[in-house]
């Protein structure tokens, strides 16, 4: 009777032979091993009251094509609030967040050319797309019907995508980033969302065409103040247009805006009437459009690019009788997001950041909600991920 055991060979005179044994413990070695190398370990919001707390899961394995990236540093954006919270009634718990990734290449698999282990890289906000279509054949993968978010997503096989609050992250190499020896790992961090959100459309709405055009930034957050510095270097004149006075002096002092409008300054907004060419609507809460239209000139554009999680009122009369036009922007493709990495090393543009523990995420959340930082919390992760994991 042959053996129940299939891993058993039988030899030609038909006597069982147990060497398979060593073959089958190995292979199961290389399985726990393999098993042991996908653990990963992050900060979990389990439902929407946003709550993170430290969670264990799995990341694929390395692939032919991917990269694994050793997570340095990750930025908070409040699209990640937005998620945690279930502002856009499509989150799907546990989620990771955490979309503004650097770290450095650990693992590379054989058909990756791009990266070598020990390279320091980039992750954003979209770690896949079709690859076929007209979006993706123009270098517009965030526009590609079929593009995959770097976390509350799923992946083609169904596994469940995780964000960068964690200790590695597994990403085809097409979608990770050269991140350039002249940024910071930990400043440069909010380039890979907040920054590529503010530079492409900059450039797709003739911000960077002419010099000396004159563009409004509403709202001086993490995507407002880096507006402003790219803004800059690309010649234009930068008004910051807030809520309170509270961040003027940093404004103009330290970020370098040319002015700044506060918007429950009646007598002032009335004098900027008619003087903006283009304004960046980074606000992520409900707002009116209707001054930020009158601030606009003739043909002047507005482009939304903050996420309120309910839809806002577009005012007919200053848009139709002032030829205005109102556009969005989501991120940029992955072409651009190198090429706006490069543009930022090149004229030192970095983000204002606050460095935080892993441990002080929930609290971080806390004075997000408030607009509470200056001007992005960066999480020192792989500094501070291992002291939680103690904990649990
Ligand atoms: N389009 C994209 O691809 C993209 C990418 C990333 C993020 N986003 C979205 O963009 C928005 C901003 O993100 P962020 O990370 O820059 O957020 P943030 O750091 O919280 O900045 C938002 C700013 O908006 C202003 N603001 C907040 N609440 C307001 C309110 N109730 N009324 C008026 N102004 C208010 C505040 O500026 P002041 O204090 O100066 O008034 C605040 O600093 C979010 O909705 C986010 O989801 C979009
Ligand atoms: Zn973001
Ligand atoms: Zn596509």
């Amino acid at each position: 009777m042959p053996h129940a055991c299939s891993f058993f060979t039988k030899t030609k005179k038909n006597t069982e032979k147990p060497i398979a044994h060593s073959q089958r413990e190995r292979r199961e070695k290389n399985m726990a091993k393999s098993q042991d190398q996908n653990k990963a370990f992050g900060w979990a919001a389990n439902d929407k009251s946003g709550v993170l707390s430290p969670f264990h899961f799995s990341r694929r394995e390395n692939g032919e094509n991917d990269v694994t990236v050793k997570i340095l540093f990750c930025g908070v954006c409040h699209s990640d609030l937005h998620t945690i919270k279930n502002d856009w009634g499509f989150s799907r718990y546990p989620i990771i967040p955490g979309h503004e990734i650097v770290g450095i290449a650990t693992k590379v698999g054989k058909n990756v050319t791009k990266f070598k282990e020990g390279d320091r890289v980039g992750v954003g906000v979209i770690i896949g797309s079709c690859q076929s279509c007209e979006s993706c054949n123009q270098d517009l993968e965030n526009y590609c019907p079929q593009l995959v978010y770097t976390y509350n997503s799923s992946s083609s096989d169904g596994t469940r995508n995780q964000g960068g609050y964690s200790d590695k992250i597994v990403v085809d190499q097409r979608f990770v980033l050269r991140f350039p020896d002249g940024l910071p790992s930990d400043s440069g961090a909010p380039l890979l969302c907040a920054g590529i959100t503010v530079y492409s459309p900059m450039k797709y709405y003739g911000m960077t065409e002419e010099k000396g055009k004159h563009l409004g930034v509403n709202g001086l957050g993490g995507l407002g103040h880096i507006a402003v510095k790219i803004g800059k270097a690309f010649g234009l004149k930068v008004t910051v247009i807030s809520r309170s006075s509270e961040k003027e002096s940093e404004a103009i002092d330290r970020l370098g805006a040319d002015s700044f409008l506060v918007t429950t300054d009646s007598q002032k907004m009335k004098d900027a009437i008619g003087t903006m060419d283009f304004v960046l609507d980074t606000v992520s809460a409900q707002h009116s459009l209707l001054p930020l239209f009158s601030l606009l000139k003739v043909n002047g554009k507005l482009v939304a690019l903050g996420l309120p999680e309910k839809p806002l009122e577009l005012p007919i009369f200053p848009l139709v009788l002032g030829r205005k036009m109102v556009g969005g922007s989501q991120i940029g493709g992955m072409k651009e997001t190198q090429e706006m990495l490069d543009f930022c090393a090149k004229h030192n543009i970095v983000a204002d950041i606050e460095l935080i523990k892993m441990s002080d995420i929930n609290s971080a959340m806390d004075r997000l909600t408030k607009s509470d930082v200056r001007y992005r919390f960066v999480i020192d992760v792989a500094n501070s991920i291992n002291s939680a994991l103690s904990h649990i």
